[in-house]
């Protein structure tokens, strides 16, 4: 450590990506005012999340599959979970996405101000998300209303506002999974009722196994969709250039340019880690027991690996982290991709400029989400 360490990254009320933008060069590890350990530089969140020996993922007192799961344990969920997430689980909602994104932009007004965060992104994700696993339409609302108090607890740091929140999101998953466990004949076929009846170590999984897997499956991903597309729908609003380029990609290079954007902006900011012994990481002696924070946003512009952060999809493809690196790696990186591609194909095609609103300029989010709380754009 060079200098001084900053004892506040939670920075309330400032830019995450801005403010690491300005620690980084000087401190590689800082501690925030919850005497977490945050990693800032890309060389020391890689090895972190690849030393899964000493820095351990059993971060919560609840249970977390898999993501809170280390060793064996970890490795049988994993492969469950990799089964519904593959290419070939995943091709046959491609038609589903491409209809879902159609209808949505199809509907959305031109010429008027929109969110593309709140009014493009959540709802394509809850949409999609709700054709994959087979949840009912009729959830939208509540799956919406949800995903805004989530963010606002998420925000506010209020420990019982969060967990409140989050005892929210487990009921609706209950509602969801306990019709499809007590149903013994083969009625539904979805994917969520898949879930149900499949087994690990010979049993089926329990219901808090089942939920906390649903709830990884949309609890994370919902709110990390509709932030990507706002981040990407920003980025767009002020790169005619770019839009041009991606109305003649094709679907690789679509995905690879959403990639480099997301790297640049990247909205999932963090995930935690607890040592299993003293390390020494960065420069920086830190205990064993002690909470560490791998902060993506960060090392995805860390200088001594992108240079001056030139858009570059095809150099930066190979040390991009925005969906991690290590045995958790993100497992929802292909549907994600898709979702990404297909919603923001749908927009191009629906309409023929995407431009900011005038006098209404994009409103960050705060620490500690990432991303933007707001993007008015008006379509044409
Ligand atoms: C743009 C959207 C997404 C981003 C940026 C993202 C990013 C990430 C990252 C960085 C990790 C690594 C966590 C760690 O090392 O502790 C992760 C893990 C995970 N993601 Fe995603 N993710 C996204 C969407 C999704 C989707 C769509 C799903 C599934 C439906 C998903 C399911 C998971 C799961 C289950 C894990 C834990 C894996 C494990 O512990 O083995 N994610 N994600």
């Amino acid at each position: 450590m060079t200098d001084h360490m900053p004892d506040d990254l939670s920075a309330v009320g400032r830019d995450l990506r801005a403010y690491t933008d300005e620690l980084r060069p000087r401190h590689p590890v800082v501690r925030n005012v919850a005497g977490e350990w945050v990693l800032l530089r890309h060389a020391d969140v890689a090895a972190a999340a690849l030393d899964h020996e000493r820095f351990s993922s059993a971060v919560s007192r609840y249970l977390q599959v898999p993501n809170g799961l280390d060793g064996d344990a970890h490795s049988r969920y994993r492969e469950l979970i990799e089964r519904y997430l593959s290419r070939d689980a995943l091709a046959p909602f491609v038609p589903v996405f491409e209809r879902v994104a159609a209808q949505l932009v199809a509907a959305l007004p031109k010429g008027t101000v929109l969110d593309a965060v709140s009014d493009i992104g959540a709802v394509f994700a809850v949409r999609a998300q709700c054709q994959w696993l087979g949840w009912p339409a009729e959830l939208e609302p509540r799956l919406l209303a949800w995903m805004q108090e989530n963010h606002a607890a998420t925000r506010s740091g209020d420990r019982a506002w969060t967990s409140d929140v989050a005892e929210q999101f487990d009921e609706i998953v209950r509602s969801v999974i306990q019709p499809r466990r007590a149903a013994d004949d083969n009625a539904l076929d979805d994917v969520t009722t898949r879930l149900c009846r499949d087994k690990v170590d010979g049993r089926l999984l329990t219901e808090p196994e089942l939920v906390s897997i649903l709830r990884n499956w949309t609890g994370g991903d919902l709110g990390s969709i509709a932030l990507c597309v706002g981040v990407l729908v920003a980025h767009l609003a002020v790169q005619p250039g770019l839009v041009a380029r991606l109305r003649r990609a094709p679907d690789s290079e679509v995905e690879a340019i959403i990639d480099e954007v997301l790297r640049l902006d990247d909205p999932f900011v963090s995930n935690r880690r607890i040592t299993t012994c003293p390390v020494r990481i960065g420069g920086v002696d830190i205990p064993g027991g002690a909470r560490v924070k791998l902060n993506w946003t960060s090392a995805n512009r860390d200088e001594a690996v992108f240079g001056s952060n030139r858009f570059d999809p095809e150099r930066n493809a190979p040390t991009n982290l925005v969906y991690g690196i290590g045995k958790h790696v993100c497992p929802g990186r292909l549907l994600a991709t898709w979702e990404l591609r297909i919603a923001l194909q749908a927009l191009l095609a629906s309409a023929q400029t995407i431009e900011l609103a005038p006098d209404d300029p994009p409103e960050r989010e705060v620490a500690p989400v990432g991303g933007y709380h707001r993007v008015p754009v008006v379509l044409t």
